[in-house]
């Protein structure tokens, strides 16, 4: 990068993070792992680790009619899918809805009204408004279950703040909603969180699946552990004696364990969200904030008259505006070309800037990119060191995964200096997954 001056390399030194403090953060993780799986620990940890009561995962030979629902990020899907025992002879229709800004932070029963009615618009689409279905709920929230259709929310993320749904049942409200209706009947079979459905889709299809890993409007990754390291495991002892994990790691570091790492740019996308010391790593990783962090650094540097020749523009300055598909967008052009970025910075109504200027916004977003994949490979590597399986797989998906043209080599090659000799890995993109999100 020696296109890019010392003043600029200088500020933006903070966003690096040195081997030392990737191994440092993996390191960090596997106590707070541990502390979340003690039952006396648990209490105090961040990092939840909520057993799933999924034991077992698919096999490919399942077969039948389901539904499947799917809230987590800006869209819902209703999902119809029929299993005929193997992959070439599954069906699967599906349809996105939009959830309306009003809707994330309204009252918790008009959240669930629509998803009960983008349910029964779907089911009457699709001429199966008579039949009960079984269905699958993906509800990619922190919830604390007790059993496979029993998932209380225990706070929201991902910019989502509907009153009177902390503390209840989700499985509960949305059965609810769907009485209220009265048009439609449904038979809950399980409530997933979107990591562990994206590793059950995966394994599916291979049966060396162990991890599930989502990096798109949040973070999170779920893991097969063995049942006598689960000290908070509540349940049976019967074979097989694992249970899936979801770790709930966006709220690693919410302790301050991670303050080491944070810069200027952290602490403010923090300050200026609604879950504030929530979520810490989550912020620096996923897309809801990825976008905004390259931004308060490019606003920094014009500020200093580095960039831009000092001169950004109303929209630049405003919050949010540089988002995080820009990112995806500016790194997926080969080097040297600018295309992509005088677009954006013309969308940005920027004005007067030189290709020197695209090479420095194209630094930031680089740097704020690989400091998100650094952070994923520090708590994946951890849980290829715990599973210590000669090889295995790792389900993934999430936008910023999906659309980032480096993120997957980034990670492969992160995780491979992390990982504990003898072990190996593979990082497959489930292609069925949780929740497909737009860029
Ligand atoms: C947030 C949610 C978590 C979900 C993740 C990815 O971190 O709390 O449940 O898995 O986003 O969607």
């Amino acid at each position: 990068m020696s296109a890019v001056t010392d003043k600029i390399k200088e500020i933006c030194q903070e966003l690096i993070l040195s081997d030392e403090k990737i191994t440092q953060v993996r390191d960090l993780m596997n106590q707070e792992i541990n502390k979340g799986l003690g039952r006396e620990t648990n209490p105090q940890a961040k990092i939840k680790c909520f057993p799933t009561y999924v034991r077992q995962l698919p096999n490919g030979k399942e077969m039948g009619k389901f539904l499947a629902l799917d809230l987590g990020g800006t869209n819902f899907r209703v999902l119809l899918i029929e299993l005929a025992g193997g992959i070439a002879h599954s069906n699967m229709v599906s349809k996105i809805f939009a959830v309306p800004n009003d809707i994330m932070v309204g009252p918790g029963e008009e959240l669930f009204d629509h998803i009960a009615h983008c349910l029964s618009v779907f089911m009457h689409e699709h001429g199966v408004q008579n039949e009960k279905i079984p269905l699958g709920f993906t509800f990619s929230f922190p919830c604390r279950q007790e059993g496979l259709t029993k998932g209380v929310l225990v706070t929201w993320t991902k910019g989502f703040s509907c009153s009177n749904v902390e503390g209840k049942d989700v499985v509960k409200m949305l059965n609810e909603a769907i009485r209220r209706r009265g048009d439609v009947e449904i038979d809950v079979l399980a409530v997933l969180n979107d990591t562990t459905g994206t590793l059950m889709s995966c394994a599916y299809k291979n049966p060396e699946c162990r991890i599930g890993l989502i990096i798109g409007t949040g973070t999170n990754a779920c893991y097969v552990e063995k049942l006598d390291k689960v000290g908070t495991w509540d349940g049976d002892f019967n074979e097989p004696q694992q249970v899936v994990i979801n770790l709930e790691w966006g709220a690693f570091g919410d302790d301050g364990c991670l303050d080491f790492i944070f810069t200027e740019y952290d602490r403010d996308v923090d300050k200026n969200s609604i879950n504030v010391g929530k979520q810490v790593f989550e912020k620096m990783i996923s897309g809801m904030y990825m976008g905004e962090l390259a931004g308060l650094a490019l606003r920094r540097l014009c500020r200093e008259g580095l960039i831009f020749n000092g001169k950004g523009s109303e929209r630049f300055n405003e919050r949010g505006s540089f988002h995080t598909k820009y990112i995806s967008e500016i790194e997926g052009e080969k080097n040297g070309e600018v295309a992509n970025c005088q677009a954006i910075l013309d969308e940005l109504d920027i004005t007067g800037y030189t290709d020197e200027d695209c090479r420095h916004v194209r630094y930031v977003c680089e740097l704020v990119s690989r400091r998100a994949a650094s952070l994923v490979c520090a708590g994946l590597a951890c849980l290829l060191n715990r599973i210590k399986e000669k090889h295995a797989v790792v389900a993934v998906d999430g936008s910023v995964y999906r659309y980032h043209p480096a993120f997957h080599n980034l990670m492969t090659a992160g995780i491979s200096k992390l990982i504990d000799p003898g072990l190996a890995f593979d990082l497959m993109l489930s292609e069925d997954g949780s929740g497909r999100e737009l860029p």
